[in-house]
């Protein structure tokens, strides 16, 4: 049947069935290592490496060191320190990983430790830009800092673009117009999930228009490669790509 009924209603609750999940560490990366790209995204970093908001460290594992040379973890909630600190130990990155504690938005942090731009080859973002408070702007800042030939490698939650589920999901991010203007929701219809989840996981966001946002950050070689698991019904859909910025710009 076109509306799907009872599919609708069990995805719709998914967020109730993740929120565990996403709350006990050792489940989530059970979850990220047997179901997504995850660890197939994080191994393809290399070179110099920006990785936005380590939080607990779970993707500190999935490096391959032979690869990168140095990296730089950028992370806002100071109270990830220790477990990001365990797992630079833990993974043997002590003496490549530097940890920051402040926001990716914080340009002059980040220059004092060199991140100037065209410095860095990969920018690392598992689920950060759900959060960050000005995405498009996030975005277009790291595109600047990455060498030309460097790649953006993300994995994000973004807004479904089946007006039913959006709309459960939650009424579109108006501060973020220029990506929503692609999206098919009007405004008006219920907030439903988007707060409550933002509101428990961190100030995460599940209704991103993520595609536009890193389309429009500048010229990528490869933006039609970027995927995405959306079904109709699906309230956490992901968008990942792994975006090469032009070695001619
Ligand atoms: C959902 S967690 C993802 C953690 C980690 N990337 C992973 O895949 O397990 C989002 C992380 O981004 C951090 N974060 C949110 N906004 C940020 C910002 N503006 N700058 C840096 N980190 C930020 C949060 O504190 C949190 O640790």
């Amino acid at each position: 049947m076109a509306w799907q009924i009872k599919d609708r209603f069990c995805s719709y609750i998914e967020p109730l069935e993740r929120l565990p999940d996403a709350i006990w560490d050792d489940d989530f990366i059970r979850f990220e290592q047997d179901w997504t790209t995850v660890p197939k995204l994080v191994s393809e970093a290399s070179g110099v490496v920006l990785e936005l908001g380590p939080g607990l460290g779970n993707q500190l594992r999935r490096f391959d060191k032979t690869s990168v040379t140095r990296i730089i973890g950028v992370e806002s909630n100071a109270h990830f320190s220790p477990d990001i600190q365990r797992q630079i130990q833990e993974q043997g990155l002590d003496h490549i990983y530097e940890l920051l504690m402040c926001g990716v938005e914080d340009g002059s942090a980040l220059e004092r430790h060199g991140i100037v731009a065209d410095s860095l080859d990969t920018v690392l973002s598992i689920q950060v830009l759900c959060s960050v408070p000005d995405p498009e702007a996030t975005v277009k800042e790291l595109y600047r800092l990455l060498k030309p030939g460097g790649k953006l490698i993300f994995w994000e939650h973004h807004r479904n673009s089946d007006w039913l589920t959006a709309a459960v999901q939650c009424k579109p991010d108006t501060k973020h117009s220029a990506a929503h203007r692609e999206g098919k929701v009007t405004d008006g219809i219920a907030d439903v999930w988007n707060p409550i989840w933002k509101s428990l996981i961190g100030g995460c966001n599940m209704t991103r228009s993520m595609r536009a946002i890193v389309a429009t950050a500048g010229e990528w070689e490869n933006l039609d490669s970027i995927e995405g698991d959306e079904l109709p019904s699906s309230m956490l859909p992901r968008v990942w790509g792994v975006l090469v910025k032009p070695k001619q710009t």
